[in-house]
């Protein structure tokens, strides 16, 4: 591509807008010209103003970068046609149909607008049919909004989409999910230090509707969801009650040969790996892969009847959040076009 595709993001200096900006630093398609945080920030430096919480170094050329302000008029006036949302969801319902109804193309992290029906929850080697949805919301006449899922649900659609042909009468899924998926600050450290906190409000909810409407399921989806003393990546355990008996065998061979996307910058080769080794995966290989955190790693696969059991690991800042966006938007420009 000989012009790079103008972008804005959206709540930058977040867990998940701290991930946008490492991704988009060196992007080979898309160019950050228009970058928002909350009103105190405008006009700073992103370097003197952003907390880094990631666990590599801030790209150098972001650190001049300046945060502007949330304005329609100027962002049309930057030239930016592409907007990535990390918005808090309250702010996004308000920010996302507005930038729809300007034209612009959001990908959006927040929760807000993910249950429209022709709003598609979008994970591109699951359900990239459901691109389609777009067009039930006027494109391309009008803008867009393309959602990702929330980051538990995106881990355990990726697993369980290749396995979905086998007939899925049950999902029961406990997670222990790292501290950023609850943002930056996040939790108070006198709460989460040396302990765990079985409850996450509102995650069990969202997984159990979100991996229904990404797969195209109506089977049962039951989960426990506990955050944990990890900064990055969230573990999830997995029973599927399947209508037929399949082997483990097999089932390691729907990962391994499980679709990948290809010609898009952020899709991994081979995006569900499984492991066999006992102790696999941990949240500590969060950031391993190619392109790093795209990965979902899968390990621990066991089997009684009809039921298989296994753990995943997903990167929940980068597949689960940010670098599903990033792909998400790949995926559309590679079919629909955009410069
Ligand atoms: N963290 C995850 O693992 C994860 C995964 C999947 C999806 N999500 C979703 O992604 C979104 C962002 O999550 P996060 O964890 O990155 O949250 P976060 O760390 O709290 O970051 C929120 C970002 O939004 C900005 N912001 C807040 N109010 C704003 C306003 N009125 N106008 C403009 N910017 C505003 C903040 O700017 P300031 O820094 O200036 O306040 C910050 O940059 C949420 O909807 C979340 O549910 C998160």
């Amino acid at each position: 591509m000989d012009k790079k595709i103008k972008v804005a993001v959206m709540g930058a200096t977040g867990a998940v807008g701290q991930v946008f900006m490492w991704m988009l630093a060196h992007h080979p398609w898309f160019e950050p010209v228009y970058v928002i945080a909350s009103a105190s920030r405008v006009g700073l430096k992103y370097a003197t103003t952003v907390h880094w919480v990631m666990p590599f170094e801030m790209p150098p050329h972001i650190k001049e970068t300046v945060i502007q302000e949330f304005n329609i008029e100027a962002m049309k006036k930057a030239g930016v046609q592409i907007v990535f949302s990390a918005l808090p969801s309250e702010v996004a319902n308000e920010a996302e149909p507005q930038l729809r109804e300007h034209g612009f193309y959001v990908f959006s992290n927040a929760a807000s607008m993910r249950y429209e029906p022709n709003v598609p929850i979008l994970i591109p080697e699951a359900n990239l049919d459901q691109l389609d949805l777009i067009e039930q919301q006027g494109y391309p006449e009008k803008g867009f909004v393309i959602t990702n899922a929330n980051c538990s649900t995106t881990g355990l659609a990726m697993a369980v989409a290749p396995l979905v042909k086998y007939g899925i009468k049950e999902i029961m899924m406990h997670s222990y999910q790292s501290v950023s998926g609850a943002g930056y600050p996040g939790l108070s450290s006198f709460d989460i230090t040396d302990n765990c906190i079985p409850f996450i409000k509102g995650e069990e909810e969202k997984i159990e509707k979100e991996v229904k409407k990404i797969l195209e399921i109506s089977c049962d989806v039951n989960c426990y969801t506990v955050r944990v003393p990890v900064m990055f990546g969230h573990l999830e355990a997995v029973w599927l009650d399947l209508e037929e008996d399949v082997s483990l065998d097999q089932i390691k061979a729907d990962w391994e040969s499980f679709t990948q996307v290809k010609d898009l910058p952020s899709s991994a080769e081979q995006p569900v790996e499984y492991n066999p080794a006992p102790a696999f995966p941990q949240p500590k290989y969060a950031f391993w892969g190619n392109p790093s955190g795209m990965v979902v790693y899968t390990g621990r696969l066991k089997k009684r009847g009809n039921k298989v059991g296994f753990l995943l690991l997903v990167n929940n800042v980068v597949k689960g959040a940010a670098g599903g966006s990033i792909q998400n938007a790949e995926a559309f420009v590679k079919r629909y076009g955009l410069l």
